[in-house]
């Protein structure tokens, strides 16, 4: 039995009875092999929470999206917290239960297949299962594929977020009054709604000008709105973050960091879109998740948060920082020096040149920062790629190939000259 630290003492099991009852089995005394039972109301307990260190009651949050790269990590992140997760996801390419294998068998994770726009099916999981929370991370996420057909971004990150705003706004006014003023509805965002930065501009802050360049970011910049609007016109108790560049375990290999690994591990061309200086802020998932926990403790209602890595770095300094931990990690590669794969190939049209993120309020109201630096979260990062071959292999379905060589074209061998232009068939 794995000890459990709830209510400000370690119990062996916690199980919920029916009524909200929570049956507590105490090793009381570990030398006399004495226990004990107690029972106790759960909503009188606050537990002690590992990451902030601070005492919150276990809370039951409706997370969408969460079977994709952001949504698995933070419904793992927050099933270690011990917060119960419905986690609702239709599963679309970028979705994969396998980016929940390790959650098998936990009742307290429960998975229901389906869109945020079936109107019906959210307001019988809000009124189900009574969440405190709705974490939004169901999303079309992927700039490349929002200009190759933007179609899919208007209706899950716009019609979407509108439809799961709607149906939490009817469930937030049917909430007693205690329950009202805690619930929360955090909108996870990106730092693309900005625009691009020229090279000595400052970061972004919360008051930066919306500028969203490409469909992708429209589509969020949009939603983003629609959240503002409904905090502000019914008072519907919602945050928003922007956030920049996440990798970590599980990106679809379809971004730049996952991409990278993979295609170097295989000895493929590493395409480098333009001429490699765009500039982006990485952040591992890892610190995002934890950053959406503060968010969701200890955030204002109305507040956006912006949330970033404090770490730029051109698109070429991060391939070839990527190459390199590569070498020192399977130095028996035929494909050392990994950097020798790297292919220029066609700009994206509309290429943003620079995003950077100012976290000063994040960090200075919530007191979170980033744990990881770039190093060490590549380093982990590549990792767990090499250590996962079963998980790399189920996503490389006929619709992964496909896209891939819609994007890339030729780009399947190392050739000297540029290839073809990414977005066009
Ligand atoms: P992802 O593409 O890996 O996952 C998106 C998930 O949403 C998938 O599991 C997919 O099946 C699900 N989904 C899509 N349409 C749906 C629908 N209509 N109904 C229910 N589920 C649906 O994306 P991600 O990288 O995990 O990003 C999650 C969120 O974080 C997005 O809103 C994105 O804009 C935002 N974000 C991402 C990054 C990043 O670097 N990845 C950075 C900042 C913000
Ligand atoms: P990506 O991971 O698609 O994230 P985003 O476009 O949301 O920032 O791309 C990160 C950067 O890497 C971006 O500047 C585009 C660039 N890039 C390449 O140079 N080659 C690639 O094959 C991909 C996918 C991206």
């Amino acid at each position: 039995m794995n000890p459990q630290f709830y209510a400000g003492a370690y119990y062996d099991e916690i199980s919920e009875l029916p009524g909200g009852l929570i049956l507590f089995l105490v090793e009381s005394n570990r030398f006399l092999g004495s226990y004990k039972y107690r029972i106790g109301l759960d909503s009188y307990f606050p537990r002690l929470c590992g990451s902030c260190g601070e005492f919150h009651m276990n809370k039951t949050i409706l997370v969408t999206g969460g079977a994709g790269f952001i949504g698995s990590n933070f419904v793992r992140c927050e099933r270690l917290r011990s917060n119960r997760i419905i986690n609702l996801d239709i599963l679309t390419y970028a979705g994969n239960l396998l980016n929940l294998e390790q959650l098998k068998g936990d009742s307290d994770h429960i998975f229901i297949q389906g869109d945020i726009r079936d109107r019906e099916l959210v307001r019988k999981l809000l009124k189900g299962y009574q969440p405190d929370a709705v974490v939004n991370l169901a999303a079309e996420s992927h700039v490349d594929r929002s200009i190759d057909s933007p179609e899919s971004f208007i209706q899950t990150n716009i019609i979407g977020t509108y439809h799961l705003m709607e149906e939490a706004r009817e469930y937030w006014k049917s909430l007693s009054p205690e329950r009202r003023e805690h619930f929360r509805f955090l909108h996870v965002s990106t730092d693309e709604v900005y625009g691009s930065l020229g090279p000595q501009a400052p970061a972004f802050i919360e008051n930066s000008p919306y500028a969203p360049n490409s469909p992708y970011s429209a589509s969020k910049a949009a939603s983003d709105h629609l959240v503002r609007a409904y905090f502000h016109t019914f008072g519907v108790p919602a945050i928003i973050t922007n956030c920049s560049n996440n990798y970590g375990p599980r990106q679809f290999p379809e971004k730049l960091a996952p991409l990278i690994v993979l295609n170097a591990v295989e000895g493929k061309p590493l395409p480098i879109y333009g001429d490699g200086l765009n500039v982006r802020d990485w952040l591992h998932v890892d610190d995002h998740c934890d950053a959406l926990h503060a968010v969701l403790e200890k955030g204002k209602p109305g507040q956006t948060y912006n949330i970033g890595g404090c770490c730029e770095k051109t698109n070429l300094e991060t391939v070839n920082t990527l190459c390199a931990l590569l070498d020192e990690m399977i130095p028996t590669s035929r494909h050392v020096p990994h950097c020798s794969l790297i292919t220029f190939v066609e700009d994206r049209p509309g290429h943003d040149r620079r995003y950077a993120i100012d976290c000063s309020r994040i960090r200075s109201e919530l007191g979170w920062r980033a744990k990881e630096t770039f190093e060490s979260g590549m380093r982990k990062t590549i990792q767990w790629y090499l250590d996962n071959p079963e998980w790399v292999h189920s996503i490389k379905t006929g619709a992964y190939r496909d896209w891939m060589s819609r994007q890339y074209g030729g780009a399947g061998k190392n050739e000297d000259s540029p290839q073809k232009a990414p977005g066009k068939a």
